[in-house]
């Protein structure tokens, strides 16, 4: 443990974690704390906070939280010696392997391995497209796709040559043991013995990580041949619709555009950025999914969707818009001129009239309607149809005059009186969420507590805020007051940590509790606002110490009962009233 102890000491003192997780979330000051929309879950209202103070970060939504390597493992799936080595390189500090739980190394060992893989296969490709007599058809193909050899150069396009053992020779040779490049996805085992490879004849996409490393591959044919595509299937390291193609090189430009242009295809991606469209990204043999928006929008404040002229393309916007409106990305369409898609459309016009196609986009729901609202929703049943499918979508919209704009859109269209879409979409409302409905019942009742009196809730904010106050919570037994099982926790882990220490840090409290459920009680209580003032702090603690001394007494005499002595020292000592404890009498007269 020494040294990545080390390492993982200097990241924390290194590293910012507001300035360190702004670069994937959008993060505004809000109060003493920072928030944005939480990559984690889908959601349309900040609840995603990061502490400067306390160099922490905690979702009130899914309550993920921690430092920055909580916050890395969960971004990439990463295990902890992962998170914690890719840190490291990002920031320059040399580590030494070695570190932690077998189970942990394994898999980033298996990790490691298959990135090595990857990128040996990486290399081969791009080593047969380079030469001049094997690479040729796949040269050509690019050329006559328009992609000039920078953009081939940038995004490591490569060629898989049509044979059945050139890769698995070249990995061989590379010493990458078969086993691993199975597991890659890169070669197939054979029924009686041996391998052969997975990519075959085929233009080969790397795709790259935001730190450009190899996670998978996607291969097109150069004919008419199918699957058209090969793309490398899931594996421990690659995740379909996990991240969208190209992030890794565009998420600058997207932030400094402020928007990203999501397209279909690699080619249609590559079209753009050789065109000097930079703000793209692609998804991948995969529909548009939460998680690439979740991503997307770390960047920027809105996405358009180009989508291919067909009834594919069409589908797959309608089927898009429920999730920009899940995530609060706002979101517009491009549909291209007949027949076109992005790279067809920029080869043949060149880049500024795609800019101008850009500029006239529709939001992504006045397309949807106009899609949704065709002559085909005629008649009763059709209209009725239309309206069961557009309420739940409607109820999405949060902005309220966009939303009752949208309904006399629909009133318009269908002639269905205002009035009735807004009752159904009531009582809808109604049937959606008791769940919210209770979520928020809670939050009035919890926040509406009698002032004055300090519960588990105030003493743990006490405690935390103002780690001075240990010693004399120790002394007075606080622990006897709590009922609830995570704060009585938590305390005790106060307690322990100030008595092996002497003193009692907040911040490096979270790795000592043993549940998951307590280092979310702790994670909030830190991040959330203190509620006791400097000159509150004295006041709170002395009726602590009244309390508690108010509960041993009373305890006491329950055990005390039937035996005089006893009840007389503990009448006696009821009198005096706690120790140093002035006012103490006053405060037991009640
Ligand atoms: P398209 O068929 O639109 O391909 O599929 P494209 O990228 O425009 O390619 P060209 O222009 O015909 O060469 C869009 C994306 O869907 C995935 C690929 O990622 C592709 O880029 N796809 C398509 C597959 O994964 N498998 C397929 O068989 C087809
Ligand atoms: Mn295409």
């Amino acid at each position: 443990m020494g040294i990545s102890e080390s390492v993982k000491d200097q990241l924390k003192r290194q590293v910012d974690i507001v300035e360190f997780i702004g670069q994937f979330v959008q993060l505004k000051k809000t109060g003493k704390n920072y928030s944005g929309l939480c990559p984690f879950h889908a959601e349309k209202d900040p609840s995603f906070t990061v502490s400067s103070e306390r160099q922490m970060f905690h979702c009130f939504g899914c309550k993920k939280g921690g430092d920055i390597f909580a916050f890395w493992m969960a971004y990439h799936n990463y295990t902890f010696p992962e998170a914690l080595r890719d840190l490291a390189e990002r920031y320059h500090i040399p580590m030494d392997e070695g570190v932690s739980a077998t189970r942990e190394r394994e898999k980033s060992e298996l990790r490691k391995r298959l990135f090595a893989a990857n990128e040996a296969a990486a290399g081969f490709f791009q080593k047969k497209l380079a030469d001049p007599k094997q690479g040729r058809p796949g040269m050509e193909y690019l050329k006559h796709r328009g992609l000039p050899q920078s953009i081939i150069r940038e995004f490591r396009l490569g060629y898989a040559p049509d044979e059945w053992e050139g890769l698995y020779t070249d990995l061989k040779r590379q010493h990458i043991d078969p086993k691993t490049a199975v597991q890659a996805g890169l070669i197939i085992p054979k029924k009686n013995g041996g391998y052969y490879d997975r990519f075959r004849g085929r233009i080969m996409f790397p795709i790259l990580n935001l730190r450009e490393r190899v996670t998978g591959f996607g291969g097109r044919v150069l004919d008419d041949a199918l699957p058209k595509y090969l793309n490398t299937p899931e594996t421990p390291i690659f995740h379909k619709g996990e991240f969208p193609y190209g992030l890794h090189a565009s998420f600058e430009a997207i932030r400094q555009a402020g928007r990203a242009v999501i397209t279909e295809g690699y080619l249609d991606f590559l079209a753009l950025r050789r065109h000097a469209v930079n703000e793209t990204v692609a998804t991948l043999g995969t529909a548009l999914t939460g998680e690439h928006i979740r991503k997307i929008k770390g960047y920027a404040k809105e996405a358009i969707v180009v989508f291919d002229s067909d009834e594919a393309g069409r589908t797959a916007a309608l089927k898009s818009l429920p999730l920009f409106l899940n995530e609060g990305l706002s979101a517009k369409a491009v549909v291209l001129p007949d027949g076109h898609d992005p790279d067809t459309f920029l080869r043949e016009n060149g880049p500024e009239p795609f800019l101008q196609i850009l500029e006239r986009a529709t939001p992504l729901f006045d397309f949807y309607l106009e899609q949704k609202l065709s002559p085909a929703h005629t008649g009763i049943e059709g209209k009725i149809a239309l309206l069961k499918e557009m309420l739940p979508v409607l109820l999405k919209v949060r902005n309220r005059a966009q939303r009752s704009l949208y309904v006399s859109r629909i009133s318009q269209k269908t002639e269905i009186k205002e009035g009735v879409i807004l009752s159904e979409m009531e009582a809808l409302q109604k049937t959606l969420s008791p769940d919210s409905f209770e979520r928020g019942i809670r939050a009035r009742v919890a926040a509406s507590r009698v002032e004055g009196s300090i519960g588990d809730f105030q003493l743990l904010n006490l405690v935390l805020h103002h780690p001075d106050t240990v010693q004399r919570l120790m002394d007075c037994d606080c622990r006897t007051l709590l009922s609830d099982p995570l704060v009585i926790g938590i305390v005790a882990a106060v307690f322990e940590a100030y008595r092996q220490e002497g003193q009692f840090l907040p911040d490096r409290l979270e790795e000592s509790l043993d549940s998951e459920e307590m280092r979310i009680k702790f994670r909030e209580t830190l991040v959330s606002n203190c509620i006791y003032s400097k000159q509150e702090v004295q006041q709170a603690i002395q009726e602590i110490e009244a309390k508690a001394y108010h509960k041993k007494i009373s305890d006491s005499f329950k055990q005390a009962q039937g035996d005089p002595a006893a009840m007389n020292r503990l009448l006696r000592l009821k009198a005096e009233g706690p120790p140093g404890f002035c006012s103490g009498k006053k405060a037991l007269g009640r």
